[in-house]
């Protein structure tokens, strides 16, 4: 009896087993456990047993009985589950989620190449404040109060003397102020202007170069910038110096880098000119060497501040300047 009994709960496990829907589980319920089911006919034998063998053999299909309830109940839980497009169960074969891993912002990874390339040369990477005296955004780069440049420059003022710094070049300033030439600092930072569209953001980056010494010409500003862009963006760059004003320096030339969205044909990232304005630059105006205590008879030097955003957007093709700060993961991720 108790040997029938174990084959008959392996049978019905291995049913079981097979079983794929709600109707084949109610099926086999009723094949096993129902009033006219293989294990309750069992079990109305039971009575007709010696006594001795009774209670052992009724306690195992009372066992059986219990079990194969629960296995129904968890099958019923599973099929539910399935139903509901849930995973039913835990693949442990599956790969694991990888952790997000962070990383340099892009203009982050822009302003530390361009410090490689000019360290290289020989610079040296020096910082200012960004809440600046009005003297050294302005005053000391022959900039005076009433002079018609700070038009150019939308500032935000903190009190009547002070601003947040509306470009790299006070850094100039304060370095000259500090040393005697020889002089080649490079000094990347933020700097504020109330400016904001495709290609103007209220803060952006600006990379300063300042190089003073005897016999610097205007040649060596050129080789140097040529130098500079060419090892950023590839030899073949097209790139152009154009006659521009600062009043800080003289001659003044702007360097344009072709539009690489439109390949110069013009597009709505650089103004339908087909160029893109990335650097400002000049040889220092002897009246900010009045201001610094340098020689202009002995000494010469040249100067220029770029935008690292214009750089980042002609480096990775990139349309929108305001893309840098929404902080979008999608965006970020990308670099
Ligand atoms: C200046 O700021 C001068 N200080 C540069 C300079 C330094 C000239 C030393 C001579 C000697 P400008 O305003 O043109 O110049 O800005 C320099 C660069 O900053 C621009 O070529 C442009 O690439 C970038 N830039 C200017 N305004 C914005 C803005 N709102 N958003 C993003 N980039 C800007
Ligand atoms: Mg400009």
């Amino acid at each position: 009896m108790k040997e029938q009994l174990l084959e008959l709960e392996k049978k019905a496990l291995k049913e079981l087993a097979a079983v794929g829907d709600p109707g084949g589980l109610e099926e086999f319920r009723v094949k096993y456990l129902g009033k006219k089911g293989l294990l309750t006919g069992f079990m109305k034998k039971v009575g007709a047993l010696p006594p001795d063998e009774r209670p052992g053999v009724g306690k195992m299909a009372n066992f059986i009985k219990a079990n194969l309830s629960e296995y129904i109940d968890q099958a019923r839980g599973r099929m539910a589950l399935k139903k509901e497009k849930r995973v039913s169960f835990f693949d442990v074969t599956l790969p694991g989620r990888e952790p997000l891993r962070g990383h340099l912002h892009p203009i982050t990874q822009v302003i530390r190449e361009v410090c490689q390339i000019f360290s290289r040369m020989g610079f040296r990477i020096v910082k200012g404040p960004n809440v600046e005296l009005d003297y050294y955004n302005f005053e000391a780069l022959n900039i005076p109060k009433d002079h018609p440049a700070r038009d150019m420059q939308d500032t935000f003022y903190i009190s009547e003397n002070v601003v947040l710094r509306t470009h790299t070049s006070p850094i100039q300033v304060r370095v000259m102020e500090a040393q005697q030439p020889p002089v080649s600092i490079i000094a990347p930072g933020k700097v504020y202007r109330r400016d904001s569209d495709v290609s103007h953001t209220p803060m952006f980056h600006q990379v300063e170069g300042l190089l003073v010494d005897r016999d610097v010409s205007f040649g060596d500003l050129k080789g140097t910038l040529t130098s500079f862009l060419h090892q950023m963006f590839g030899s073949d760059t097209a790139l152009r110096f154009r006659p521009s004003f600062f009043p800080f320096t003289e001659p003044s030339a702007e360097v344009d880098i072709q539009c690489v969205m439109c390949g110069g044909e013009g597009c709505r990232t650089c103004s339908h000119t087909g160029w893109l304005e990335i650097i400002g630059a000049g040889m220092v105006d002897p009246e900010v060497y009045r201001f610094v205590n340098y020689d202009p008879e002995i000494f010469s030097g040249f100067a220029f501040g770029m935008g690292i955003e214009r750089i980042a957007m002609l480096k990775y093709e990139i349309d929108d300047i305001q893309l840098f700060f929404k902080n979008d993961m999608r965006f970020l991720r990308q670099f």
